[in-house]
């Protein structure tokens, strides 16, 4: 198995990226098991910030590195809160707040008007300056509903409702959630460009 850091501590994410990678050899290890702080998300894109997680992560480890940024964009508030995601009701603030925040946003928007879609991109470096980064985006189209339901996934979830769909994605089991979201079509095109690169080709 060819070890590789994974610049975040999610549990979930380890997972997922870690079931999706180990067909290929790839054993991910999170940069918190290597004493490894997290960068500061310091970028005005996805994509920058994920670049900047992983080059942190490979410098540190001295590792090829994993990495992944991601938001929700609702377009009744010009994109926001995108990158801003995670800190939307203040640096630190809990899932709850960033969520019961957003739902006070759009309480006078009408349903028609609550279109929204996560972003997930995942980025790859061979190590630290790596000038040929391997990147992979994936999004998930839906609306926020007027109120929460559900307790699975996390973040904005108990108000996202994926289109075509009338349960909210807390309101999905979490394997189905893996198969359709962001971040499972971000990393399916990460796969495809590992392969297609013959960085760590499948069995
Ligand atoms: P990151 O961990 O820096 O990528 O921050 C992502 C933030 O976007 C999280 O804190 C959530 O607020 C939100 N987010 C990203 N993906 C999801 C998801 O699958 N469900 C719910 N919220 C998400």
């Amino acid at each position: 198995m060819k070890r590789v850091v994974l610049a975040s501590a999610n549990p979930g994410k380890l997972r997922e990226l870690g079931s999706l990678l180990a067909p290929a050899g790839v054993e991910l290890v999170p940069q918190s098991a290597l004493g490894i702080e997290p960068a500061e998300e310091t970028g005005n894109t996805f994509l920058e910030n994920a670049l900047l997680k992983a080059r942190h992560a490979a410098r540190a480890a001295q590792l090829p590195a994993l990495s992944d940024d991601s938001g929700i964009e609702v377009d009744a508030l010009g994109g926001g809160p995108g990158v801003r995601s995670a800190r939307y009701a203040g640096d630190g603030a809990s899932d709850a707040a960033n969520l019961a925040l957003l739902l006070r946003e759009l309480a006078a928007v009408p349903a028609a008007r609550r279109t929204a879609r996560y972003r997930c991109v995942v980025a790859w470096v061979a190590f630290a300056d790596d000038p040929a980064p391997l990147i992979g985006e994936g999004t998930w189209e839906g609306r926020i509903a007027p109120t929460p339901r559900g307790s699975g996934g996390f973040g904005y979830d108990p108000a996202f409702i994926p289109a075509g769909d009338t349960r909210t994605a807390a309101e999905l089991p979490a394997q189905e959630k893996n198969l359709v979201s962001h971040r499972a079509k971000a990393l399916r095109a990460l796969v495809a460009a590992l392969d297609a690169h013959g960085v760590y080709s499948r069995p």
